[in-house]
This record gives C-alpha cells, structure tokens and sequence, in this order.
C-alpha cells in the first residue's frame, strides 16, 4: 500500500510580487529538513511556531501543512521587514485554507516582550549572502539575500532574539552558507546553552547551504575554545556528507 506523501505548500499556489523572494534552493532545503524532522516536530508538541522573515509564506505554510493533520491549537507567527512579504505570505496561507499572524517587522521587534520563553518551533533562512554593509536592510527584494560581512549581519542581529522567544524546549532551524561561518554561529549559540545538530546539507552551482537544528541541552558551558566547535562541526559535517 504506497503511503501518501507528507503535505507541504504547493507551489502553484504561492503567491508571488517581484519584490518579494520566491522561494528559491533554500527556501526547499528548510522545508526538507522541517520534513526530515516531521515526527520529532510532532511528538514535540509545540504550542507557538513562528517564522522570521517569511517572503513568500512557501516554508510557513509548509510548517502548518507538516503538522496540522496530527496537532490542532497551535499558534502560527510570521514576521518579514517587507510590506510586500507580509501580504504575500498571507495571501499563499489563504490558497492554501490556513491562516497565521503575519507581522510586518524588524526581526520580532514589538513581539519580544509579548513571546518571551514562549516559542516552540523558530524557522529562519535569513539574508545571508555576503554583500557591503550598506546593502543589509535596504527595502524591496534586496532585503532578501543581502547579509553584509560573511553574511551574518542580519543573523548575528537575530540570535540573542531567538534566544529569548524561545521556551525551555525551544526548537531553531536556520539556513546558512559555508562562508557564514556557521561553525561561528554553532559557538554561539553553544555559549548560550545550545546543542547544534546538521538536518540537511546540499552543495548547489552557487553555494553550499547548510540548514542546522538547535536545542538547550540545559548544560553550563563556562568556557568553549573556538577550536573546540570549529573540529566539531567539521567532523559533523564530513559524517554528515559520506552518509547521503
Ligand atoms: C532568503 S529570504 C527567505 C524567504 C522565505 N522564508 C523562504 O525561505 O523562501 C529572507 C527573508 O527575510 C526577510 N528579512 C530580511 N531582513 C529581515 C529582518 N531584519 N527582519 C525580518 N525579516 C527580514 C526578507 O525580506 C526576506 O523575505
């Protein structure tokens, strides 16, 4: 008996403006590893879901559509610095039936207070290609990739905020490239009492996206060498890669 297969946006019905990101490689590469991770997500019963930076809605309809036919009750956030994304991604949650907040916002400005410790589930592929500095934030669709140094302005401006929406069980999936340094970004998030985990890797003609997974493992990390995470990661990566 073939199983039918796990429901995720159709992308004919994905609205769609030319100043909003369509999604792209890693917009599919996110929704991969949400997929990858469909029955953890599940038995992890999360009450608030929420994504930065939503574009064109693709992954956060996907999130809904992965857990909706299992779990009801639970709360969908969106948020994106662009007018156009906010409507946009609510127009593809109406062709698909499904509704979420969509905010229009810098990061989770206006929420942080409201959501603190109360996130289960965070998504973000964020702008992450490296550009000069005075690209990051500039309007319309440029807003999409343009990440200043290594990529990581926009990302490094996030991480302390996820920190602090996210519950005790708080889960974080984050796109980035190799040149994001995400060994860096793992360090980080370590120091804040996160476990890492790689979900998905997947090298394109342009660039080699790797999506991680974060956790709190409830460990005191007193001092970590950068060393320490950067041989890690690489081990993790190279495991990861002679696997697929
Ligand atoms: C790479 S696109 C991803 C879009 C969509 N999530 C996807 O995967 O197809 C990055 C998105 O982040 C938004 N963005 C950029 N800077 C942001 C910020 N400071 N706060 C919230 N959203 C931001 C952009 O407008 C864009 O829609």
């Amino acid at each position: 008996m073939s199983e039918t297969p796990p429901e995720i946006a159709d992308i004919m019905r994905v609205s769609s403006h030319r100043e909003v990101y369509e999604p792209c490689d890693d917009s599919f590469a996110l929704v991969d590893a949400l997929l990858t991770d469909q029955t953890n997500l599940i038995n992890h019963k999360p009450n608030i879901c929420m994504e930065i930076g939503c574009g064109s809605g693709y992954v956060i309809t996907s999130l809904i559509l992965l857990l909706k036919s299992k779990l009801s009750n639970i709360h969908y956030l969106a948020t994106d610095t662009n007018p156009l994304a906010a409507k946009v991604t609510t127009e593809t949650l109406e062709a698909h039936g499904l509704k979420a907040d969509v905010i229009c916002t810098d990061i989770a400005s206006c929420l942080e207070t409201r959501l603190a410790g109360l996130v289960d589930v965070m998504v973000v592929n964020p702008p992450y290609v490296p550009t000069p500095e005075y690209e990051v934030g500039m309007e319309g669709i440029a807003s999409s990739w343009a990440g200043g140094e290594n990529g990581r302005s926009v990302i490094d401006r996030m991480l302390p905020v996820v920190d602090r929406l996210l519950s005790e069980k708080g889960w974080f999936y984050l796109v980035t490239l190799s040149c994001n340094y995400p060994s860096e970004i793992c360090l980080m998030m370590r120091k804040r009492g996160f476990a890492w985990r790689i979900l998905v890797q997947r090298s394109t003609e342009e660039e080699n996206l790797i999506i991680l997974k974060f956790w709190r493992d409830g460990e005191e990390v007193e001092r970590l060498e950068e060393e320490t995470i950067s041989d890690e990661f690489s081990r993790s990566l190279s495991l990861f890669m002679r696997k697929q």
